[in-house]
C-alpha cells in the first residue's frame, strides 16, 4: 500500500520539495493544502493526479503530514487542516523555523515529530537540511522524513534539538553571508575602476564557480584556497587584509553567534 503524505503550505520550499516528490509517486500518494499554488504547482498535481485543497475532514490517517507554512500561520493551520489528518502513527515533519518539537507536538496532537531547518539553495535541490527527531520516532517514519527533505539537498542528522539554532545560524541564514561577499566584492570591483556591471558579473561568476570548484574537486576549502596563493602573490596579499587579527575569523564567528542568540529568542 502506498504511504499518504499530505503537504501543507506548497511555496518555495514546499513546492521544491514537491517537484522532487514526483519520483517517489510509485510508493507514495500525495495531498497539497496551498491557497495559492503556482501554475507550475497546479500543474504538476494535476499531472500526477494528486489532490488539491480537498475538505480535509475525514481524511485522516496521514503517515506523514509535511508542515511548509510559515511560523505565523501555524496555529490556523492546526484548526483549520491539521487536526483532521492525524493519528497517533503520523509522523509530523516541519520545516517552520523557530517553533520546538514540544510546542509542535501540542498543538497539532501528534507525538511523532521531525524538526528540519532547510536552506534557500534547496528552491533549486542544491541545499542541506539539517533535522532533529524525538527519540520516539519509529525508524520508517525517520527514513519517510530524509526521502521527503532529500528534493531540498542533503540531510543531516542532529544529536540534539538545541544545535538547531546553530544550524539556523550556519546553513540556514548561510547563502546571504556569501551573497554580501559576492556584493562586497563588485563594488569593490567598481571602487577600483571597472564598470559596474563588468564588476558584478566578476564578482558572482567567481562565486558561482568556487562554489562549484568546491562541490566538485572534493578537496577542502583550506586546499583549494593555498593552491591560489603564491608566496607575495596577489592573494596573499588580499588575504593578509581579510584575516589581519582574526580578521574575517573573527567577524564571522561574530556575526554566527549574534544569529544563534536571534535564533534562541525567536524559540522562546
Ligand atoms: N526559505 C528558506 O530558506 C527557509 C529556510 C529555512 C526554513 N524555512 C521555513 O520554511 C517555511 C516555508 O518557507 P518558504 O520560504 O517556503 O515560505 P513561502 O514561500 O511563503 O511558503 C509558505 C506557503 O504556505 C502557504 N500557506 C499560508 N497559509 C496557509 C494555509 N492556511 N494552508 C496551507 N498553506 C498555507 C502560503 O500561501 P500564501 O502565499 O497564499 O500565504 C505559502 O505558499 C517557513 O516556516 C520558513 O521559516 C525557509
Amino acid at each position: 500500500m502506498k504511504n499518504r503524505i499530505a503537504l501543507v503550505g506548497g511555496g518555495r520550499m514546499g513546492g521544491a520539495m514537491l517537484r522532487g516528490w514526483a519520483d517517489l509517486a510509485d510508493t507514495m500518494d500525495f495531498v497539497v493544502f496551498e491557497p495559492t499554488p503556482s501554475a507550475e504547482i497546479a500543474k504538476l498535481i494535476e499531472q500526477h493526479a494528486w489532490t488539491l485543497n480537498p475538505d480535509p475532514k475525514g481524511l485522516a490517517p496521514f503517515d506523514c503530514v509535511v508542515l511548509g507554512i510559515k511560523p505565523q500561520h501555524f496555529t490556523i493551520v492546526c484548526d483549520q487542516i491539521v487536526h483532521d489528518l492525524v493519528d497517533e502513527q503520523t509522523i509530523m515533519v516541519s520545516i517552520m523555523a523557530g517553533i520546538g518539537t514540544s510546542k509542535i507536538a501540542e498543538m497539532t496532537h501528534v507525538q511523532h515529530v521531525i524538526r528540519a531547518m532547510p536552506n534557500t539553495p534547496g528552491q533549486i535541490g542544491k541545499g542541506i537540511t539539517a533535522y532533529w527527531c524525538v527519540p520516539n520516532v519509529p525508524f520508517r517514519g525517520q527514513a519517510l522524513a530524509i526521502k521527503l527533505l532529500s528534493p531540498l539537498g542533503r540531510v543531516e542528522k542532529l544529536q540534539h534539538e538545541e544545535q538547531l539554532d546553530a544550524v539556523t545560524a550556519v546553513s540556514g541564514s548561510g547563502p546571504a553571508y556569501v551573497f554580501l561577499l559576492a556584493e562586497a566584492m563588485a563594488a569593490a570591483g567598481e571602487a577600483e575602476g571597472l564598470e559596474r556591471g563588468l564588476a558584478e558579473r566578476l564578482a558572482w561568476q567567481t562565486v558561482i564557480g568556487a562554489g562549484a570548484l568546491l562541490a566538485q574537486s572534493g578537496q577542502s576549502p583550506q586546499a583549494l584556497r593555498r593552491a591560489v596563493t603564491s608566496p607575495e602573490g596577489t592573494t596573499a596579499a588580499a588575504t593578509e587584509v581579510l584575516t589581519e587579527g582574526g580578521g574575517i575569523f573573527t567577524l564571522v564567528r561574530r556575526a554566527i553567534e549574534a544569529a544563534v542568540l536571534r535564533s534562541r529568542q525567536i524559540g522562546k
